[in-house]
């Protein structure tokens, strides 16, 4: 298993979970999604390991947030948010699709995790449809306008690339978490980070054809966007 980070900085923290882990080994990996010449780095490092095996499954979990809406947005926040959230996963997806095609090829039929998958930690906030007329009475959902334009964008790419990519045998996914308590959900989210990962690891365990292309809630729930 690979893991990547963009900064030296929280290295500890992956450190720790690649020390305590028995029973897979893991190798940390530095990854910007932004920077090319990193995620052909990351490409070369994961093809010298895996060889002709290649790569069962990409998680696209890297995401940036932040709180402005309109007319405060600016060029470079909407700017920040596509580069981070929509264009970086497909260049990291772009990136290691040889080795998703290598690890699709070893079976003939059905797709699964276990044969090839990109997996898209998305966002609900990215759907149209959940932005409806109750929702815009709470008035701070229709702030955060970059994150959710720059989701949008990526569920719609994944669906692009999905439909593209079908015959070869890669499912691809978009999943959103869940308000998380994380960095990004802060303490006032309603999931503990082990309860929303627990749903989205049996989610994945579950995904087949069924799911190829569409935005599912952590649970597999087919959310429309
Ligand atoms: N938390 C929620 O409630 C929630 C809800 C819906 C969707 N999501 C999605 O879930 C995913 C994980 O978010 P989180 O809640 O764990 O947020 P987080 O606590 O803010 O963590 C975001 C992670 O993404 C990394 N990252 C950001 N930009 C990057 C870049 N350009 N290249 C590489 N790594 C980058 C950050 O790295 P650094 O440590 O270097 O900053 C950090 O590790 C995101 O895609 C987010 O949009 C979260």
């Amino acid at each position: 298993m690979f893991a990547s980070y963009r900064d030296p900085n929280t290295l500890q923290t992956l450190e720790k979970v690649r020390d305590a882990s028995k029973e897979t080994q893991i190798v940390l990996v530095k990854m910007d999604v932004r920077k090319k010449n990193e995620i052909e780095g990351v490409r070369n490092i994961i093809e010298d390991t895996v060889g002709d095996k290649g790569l069962n499954l990409l998680i696209n979990n890297a995401g940036a947030f932040k709180w402005l809406g309109f007319p405060e947005i600016t060029e470079e926040d909407l700017l920040f948010h596509f580069s981070n959230n929509a264009v970086g996963p497909v260049m990291v997806l772009k990136g290691m699709l040889p080795l998703l095609q290598k690890s699709a090829a070893r079976e003939v039929t059905g797709m699964r995790i276990s044969r090839a998958a990109v997996v898209n930690i998305s966002a609900l906030l990215g759907s149209m449809t959940e932005l409806n007329d109750q929702q815009i009475m709470i008035s701070h959902n229709i702030q955060a306008m970059g994150y959710r334009i720059s989701k949008a964008a990526l569920n719609m790419a994944m669906r692009v690339i999905a439909n593209t990519v079908k015959d070869q045998g890669i499912l691809v996914v978009n999943i959103c978490p869940g308000w998380v308590k994380t960095d990004m959900g802060s303490e006032r989210a309603h999931l503990e980070v082990e309860e929303s990962i627990n749903s989205m690891l049996k989610t994945f365990s579950l995904l087949n054809e069924s799911h190829h292309a569409a935005l599912l809630d952590r649970n597999g729930k087919t959310v429309p966007f």
